[in-house]
C-alpha cells in the first residue's frame, strides 16, 4: 500500500541540524527524495551521504534564505533533477530573544529576515511550479510562540504570528491549484536553536525552559502525518508541545 510519500520530492530549508534534519531522515527512510538545503553545507552534504548510502536519493545546495536567488536554485535544482516538486518545507529559523529594552536590532533583522522573509521566498520559489503541476504541499513553521507571546519573546513571536498569518492566507489563496498547505507549531523540541541567543543570561534561562525538550523526531512524524494523508485531505495545522510544557 502507498505511504503517499514514496517518491515523492520534499524541499527542506534548515536541513542541516535539528527538525530539517530529523525530517530529511525520516521522509528519506519513508521513501520520499529530499532536496537539502541551508547554509552550512559540509553538515548538508554529510547529511546526504549518508541518506544515500542507506539507499536514499538526495541532493544538498548550499542556500541562505535570506536570499531569493538561493531559495529559487535550491527549488529550481529540485525540479531540474526530479522533474518536480511535491512539497515544499520552508523550516530554517533563528531565535535570538531578549526584552525590546535592549535594542538587539541587528537579532530583530535577521530574525524577520530568516523568519518571515526566509518563508516567503521558499512560497515564492515553489509555487509557480505546484500552480503549473496542479498538485503540491506547502508546510511552514511557526512555534507554540506564533500561539502566545512571553515577555522577551516579542520579536521571535511576532515572525512566527506572521509565519501564521502568511500560511492562513497562502491556504485560501491556493484552493483553485489543488496545493495543500500545512503550518506546524513545534514547542520545545531538542535542537540547536537555544545556541542563536545571544544575550548570556536569556540563553541561561532558555537552556533552563529546553531541559524538558522532547526529541526532533516528534517534528519528523508530525510532516509525516500531514503528507502522508489522502492528496483531498488538507491538514492545515499542527500544534504539539512536550508533554511536560506549560507555556
Ligand atoms: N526547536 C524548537 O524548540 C522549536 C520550536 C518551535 C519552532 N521551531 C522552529 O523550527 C525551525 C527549525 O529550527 P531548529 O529547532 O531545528 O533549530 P536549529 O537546529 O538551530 O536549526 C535551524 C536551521 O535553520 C538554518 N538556518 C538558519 N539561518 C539560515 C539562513 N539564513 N539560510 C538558510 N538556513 C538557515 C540552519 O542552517 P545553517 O546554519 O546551516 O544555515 C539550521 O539548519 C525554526 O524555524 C524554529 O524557529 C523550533
Amino acid at each position: 500500500m502507498s505511504n503517499n510519500i514514496q517518491g515523492k520530492v520534499v524541499v527542506i530549508t534548515g536541513a542541516s541540524s535539528g527538525l530539517g534534519e530529523a525530517a530529511a531522515r525520516l521522509l528519506s527512510a519513508q521513501g520520499a527524495t529530499v532536496v537539502l538545503g541551508a547554509r552550512r553545507v559540509d553538515r548538508l552534504r554529510s547529511l546526504a551521504d549518508e541518506l544515500t548510502g542507506s539507499g536514499g536519493k538526495t541532493i544538498a545546495i548550499a542556500t541562505d534564505v535570506t536570499r531569493y536567488d538561493q531559495v529559487k536554485r535550491l527549488v529550481d535544482a529540485a525540479v531540474h533533477t526530479y522533474g518536480r516538486i511535491d512539497v515544499m518545507i520552508n523550516n530554517a529559523g533563528l531565535m535570538p530573544q531578549s526584552p525590546l529594552e535592549r535594542l538587539k536590532i541587528d537579532d530583530w533583522n535577521r530574525m524577520i529576515d530568516v523568519n518571515i522573509k526566509g518563508v516567503l521566498y521558499g512560497i515564492a520559489a515553489a509555487l509557480p511550479y505546484m500552480k503549473q503541476q496542479k498538485a503540491g504541499h506547502i508546510i511552514n513553521v511557526s512555534s507554540v510562540a506564533g500561539h502566545k507571546v512571553r515577555p522577551g519573546g516579542a520579536v521571535y513571536a511576532a515572525t512566527k504570528h506572521a509565519v501564521l498569518a502568511l500560511s492562513d492566507g497562502l491556504r485560501q489563496e491556493v484552493k483553485p491549484y489543488n496545493i495543500r498547505t500545512t503550518v506546524i507549531s513545534p514547542g520545545a523540541v531538542a535542537t540547536e536553536l537555544p545556541n542563536s541567543v545571544t544575550e548570556p543570561d536569556i540563553a541561561e534561562n532558555i537552556r533552563k525552559i529546553y531541559e524538558i525538550a522532547i526529541p526532533a523526531e516528534s517534528f519528523a512524524r508530525a510532516v509525516i502525518f500531514a503528507i502522508s494523508q489522502p492528496e483531498d485531505v488538507d491538514v492545515n495545522e499542527i500544534l504539539f508541545r512536550p508533554t511536560r510544557q506549560e507555556f
